[in-house]
């Protein structure tokens, strides 16, 4: 990773430290390790190379060889339940970086997917949110991969992850980095309810046959809409259920 190529692309002022490392075992768990040591700071940027054990939420494993792993920290004054759907602002903020960095548009599936197309896209980004409380309020830890250089997926991902090379986008790392954290500067701290309508804008899970897994219970409907504290609202033979939690899988 090239800092003076990044620092030449940022924008953001919000962003005052940025940690580069050639290799760690995940970004988000390098920020988590600062934190409980008592040295992370608000604002504080962890790019790594390399991830020996990049993780998805759910604790599935993250591939990110040729991607870019990215952890920002942001302290919050509020306490981790009144926090908001900080998922829904970073995946805006990154689906709005990858336009800037590369002019494809892209969508966003609930809560935290970056997809390539409307329909039939495939998987270019991901975010995990890890959120801890930490003086008073709460450190929000937000990692984001994106599938940058890669040119194969493991056979298990293979059908449903893109990199941008693979979609014809050549953008540099530091680019695609530098992009993304000036979008985030702009949307992680606000209310979501002023970013709905710029989100529905860019969804791709409204009107489609979802299944919700994970949850005690799977729900199965249509996604109908999104509410002003970001929860999906799914249409199910039951009547209306507001989701907040689990996977969201595209019915068949
Ligand atoms: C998902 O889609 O399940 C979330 C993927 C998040 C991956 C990123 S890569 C940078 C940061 N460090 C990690 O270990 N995970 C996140």
């Amino acid at each position: 990773m090239d800092e003076t190529l990044l620092v030449e692309h940022l924008r953001a002022a919000r962003w005052q430290e940025i940690i580069i490392l050639d290799e760690v075992e995940s970004t988000n768990g390098y920020a988590l390790q600062l934190l409980a040591e008592g040295t992370l700071r608000d604002g504080a940027v962890i790019i790594a190379d390399r991830q020996t054990a990049g993780r998805g939420r759910f604790k599935r494993p993250w591939f990110s060889d040729g991607g870019l792993a990215l952890t920002v920290a942001v302290m919050s004054g509020e306490p981790p339940h009144r926090v908001g759907p900080v998922t829904l602002n970073a995946g805006l903020a990154v689906a709005k970086g990858l336009k800037a960095a590369t002019g494809h548009d892209f969508y966003l599936k609930y809560p935290n997917d970056v997809m390539s197309e409307k329909e039939h896209g495939k998987k270019v980004a991901g975010i995990l949110v890890e959120a801890k409380p930490a003086q008073g309020g709460t450190a929000l830890i937000i990692g984001i991969g994106v599938n940058v250089e890669q040119e194969l997926f493991p056979d298990e991902i293979n059908s449903i992850a893109a990199s941008l090379h693979q979609l014809g986008l050549e953008a540099r790392r530091e680019v695609v980095a530098a992009e993304i954290l000036n979008a985030l500067e702009d949307d992680i701290e606000r209310p979501f309810c002023d970013l709905r309508e710029e989100w529905l804008n860019m969804d791709c899970t409204i009107g489609k046959a979802v299944r919700i897994k994970n949850l005690k219970v799977d729900v199965e409907g249509i996604a109908a809409g999104l509410d002003g504290d970001g929860a999906l609202l799914v249409e199910t033979a039951r009547g209306t259920e507001r989701i907040t939690a689990g996977d969201v899988i595209f019915g068949e």
